[in-house]
């Protein structure tokens, strides 16, 4: 259990279309270099290789379905936001690509025998009714793999961006309220909801990522313009706030800069289970 209120699933899942629609550019540029720093752990994951049929849920721009072509899989990547889907169809034409949504997968069932969700299991409103879904379409003997943030205790990139906002700003923005960002963060909690879905050989391991940047004073702009709610959060505080929250990180990402550019170390959990 979360231990949060009911979330308002259709008013959250709109804002997530919307938002990610709006930032497509900015997280091909920026995010979606970072996120696929562990692409190939989560394709020997699942196995992708000649010949499978491997579903990418929450594809985004197609990083992640470009190397499972390259690993001449067959591909199909579906995402809820269209500007994200249209820039996954110019990257991989080898892929077919759909708008839907991960909650609702229009597919048969027992369709493919990998499917992968990279960085997209925070996003859903009803992350059991995804998981659930993603079971439903695996043949059986498939397998699934799926990343989330590790919290920020453990994660020194999401620690600077939200401990500059607890400290200098305010968390609770009038956002859709959303489901807890790091609840699959968590070993324990991934292995218990995999396990209930049905998956068994259920397996968790964390995987380092750095995010880059030029300097510390590209930080904050670029979260602003590439992200979803990290940005959403960072936009709604007042002016006074955001220049505070701006000068904290400025100060923490100092510590970071290399001999070229930026690099703030964060993680990754990769979860993984077997379809019996
Ligand atoms: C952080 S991005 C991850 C994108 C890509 N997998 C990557 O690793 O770079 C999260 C993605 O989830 C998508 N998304 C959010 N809610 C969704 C839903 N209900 N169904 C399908 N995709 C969804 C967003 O549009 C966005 O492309």
């Amino acid at each position: 259990m979360t231990g949060q209120p009911p979330i308002a699933s259709e008013a959250f899942k709109q804002f997530e279309r919307d938002k990610f629609s709006l930032v497509a550019q900015g997280y091909d540029r920026a995010i979606a270099q970072i996120t696929s720093q562990v692409d190939e752990a989560i394709l020997d994951a699942v196995e992708a290789g000649y010949g499978k049929q491997l579903l990418d849920v929450a594809c985004g721009t197609g990083w992640l379905s470009a190397a499972a072509v390259s690993r001449q899989a067959i591909v199909t990547g579906l995402d809820y936001a269209d500007n994200m889907v249209a820039i996954a169809r110019l990257r991989c034409p080898e892929a077919e690509f759909q708008i839907g949504d991960a909650e609702n997968l229009p597919f048969e069932s027992e369709r493919f025998e990998a499917v992968v969700c990279s960085l997209g299991i925070l996003h859903f409103p009803n992350p059991e009714r995804a998981i659930a879904e993603s079971f439903r379409v695996l043949k059986p003997g498939g397998r699934y793999a799926f990343t989330c943030w590790t919290p920020p205790a453990r994660n020194p990139f999401m620690s600077l961006i939200l401990g500059s906002v607890q400290t200098h700003g305010n968390m609770e923005v009038d956002l859709p309220l959303g489901p807890p960002l790091f609840r699959f963060g968590e070993t324990v909690e991934c292995k218990r909801v995999l396990s209930s879905e049905g998956f068994t050989s259920v397996s968790v391991t964390e995987l380092p990522i750095k995010w880059t940047f030029s300097t510390p004073q590209d930080v904050m702009p670029k979260v602003v313009v590439s992200t979803a709610r990290l940005g959403s959060i960072l936009v709604m505080q007042t002016e006074e706030q955001r220049h505070n929250i701006e000068n904290a990180i400025i100060e923490g990402a100092k510590k970071y800069v290399t001999e070229s550019g930026l690099e703030i170390p964060a993680s990754v959990v990769l979860a993984v289970g077997h379809k019996p």
